[in-house]
């Protein structure tokens, strides 16, 4: 059995993501949920019972708590780079929903601010973490489909937000295809050149906040790679979360997930089966779970994180770029600005 002692972590925020944390950190042998923060208290003091931790409402109280390792900020994305620079400069390692910011010169100020600081800051793109997805990137890697010529990857929400929340969040490329746009980088980290096309095709609200509900996007990157990424803000069939690797020798591909394998083959059809699980919190459950893991680990052994805070940045970048060539028609170059 470890002697080592648990990791005292502290928790911004009990909305939805925050709840998936909190329940994973408590869940976590290694580690010890200490705080939850949160101005709207009775958020925050649910889940501190649930989960064994104190409840406090003013966030001030987690930079005044002794014996902190690290903190995890799942508050809203405004509140991210303020929580990011005093966290690190108290020492307290951090694990950041993305993205950091909506504005590139908050980003880059921010990053100004951690420079030289030695703790960890890692960023929540989860989806790297999903064992199917990072299964198809150790195997590219491993060379299992010779030199990677083709990446798709096909991300649908089930049903488009609340108008409030679509109205702050930057936009389709900034908010949802960000995970996209890392994932792309998972697998081309140098992208070069960006272009999207956005489209009004189902919802009319959407299309009055200024954004698009269907978008896509192509990468390519340095070595010539080109990826597709297709995004719509609602599936009639669920939450489609699909990628697929393509190389000179071979296929690598992954595809939606059910809560069980058992399939029906009948008169009135084959292959019938459970609808694909819901939501990001159910299909992401274990990649949330490893990213903490990760998390705990570069904390614990000072290994560089993965995804990093300049990962956040080149996603932003790209987002921004993929909103521009949306707005223009034209291609975005990007050369040098994310790898
Ligand atoms: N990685 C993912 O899969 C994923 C999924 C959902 C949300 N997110 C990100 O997580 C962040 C939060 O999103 P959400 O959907 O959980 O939001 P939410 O609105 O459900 O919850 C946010 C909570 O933070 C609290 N809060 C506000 N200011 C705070 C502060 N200064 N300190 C501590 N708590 C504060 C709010 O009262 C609220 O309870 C966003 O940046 C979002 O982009 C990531």
């Amino acid at each position: 059995m470890s002697t080592e002692r648990p990791l005292r972590l502290a928790l911004f925020g009990s909305g939805r993501i925050g709840q998936v944390h909190a329940r994973n950190m408590a869940a976590h042998p290694g580690i010890e949920l200490a705080l939850i923060a949160d101005p709207f208290i009775d958020g925050a003091r649910r889940l501190a019972e649930a989960t064994g931790a104190r409840a406090v409402q003013d966030p001030e109280e987690v930079f005044a708590e002794p014996g902190l390792d690290g903190v995890i900020i799942g508050s809203p994305t405004p509140t991210h780079v303020d929580l990011i620079s005093r966290s690190a400069a108290r020492g307290l390692a951090v694990l950041c929903e993305k993205p950091i910011d909506l504005d590139i010169n908050t980003v880059l100020a921010c990053r100004e601010q951690i420079r030289g600081y030695t703790v960890p800051i890692m960023l929540g793109f989860n989806r790297r973490f999903d064992p199917s997805f990072a299964e198809v990137r150790s195997r590219v890697e491993a060379g299992e489909i010779g030199r990677l010529e083709q990446v798709t990857i096909i991300s649908r929400d089930p049903a488009p937000a609340p108008r409030d929340y679509i109205a702050s969040s930057g936009g389709i490329f900034r908010d949802m295809t960000i995970h996209d746009l890392d994932m792309a980088r998972f697998f081309v980290p140098d992208i070069v050149e960006v272009s999207a096309v956005g489209s009004n095709v189902f919802s009319d609200e959407i299309k009055e906040l200024d954004d698009f509900d269907s978008v896509t996007v192509t990468l390519r990157g340095s070595g010539g790679e080109l990826i597709t990424i297709t995004n719509s803000r609602h599936c009639a069939f669920g939450y489609d979360q699909r990628l697929e690797a393509f190389g000179a020798t071979g296929m690598l591909s992954a595809g939606n997930v059910t809560p069980t394998t058992v399939r029906k083959s009948g008169a009135e059809g084959t292959e019938e089966s459970a609808p694909y699980l819901p939501f990001f919190l159910e299909r992401y459950a274990q990649a949330y779970m490893a990213e903490l893991d990760a998390f705990a680990h570069s904390i614990r052994t000072g290994a560089p994180c993965s995804p990093s805070f300049e990962d956040g940045v080149a996603a932003l970048v790209l987002a921004n770029a993929a909103a521009e060539s949306a707005l223009t028609g034209k291609t975005v170059s990007v050369a040098g600005a994310n790898a």
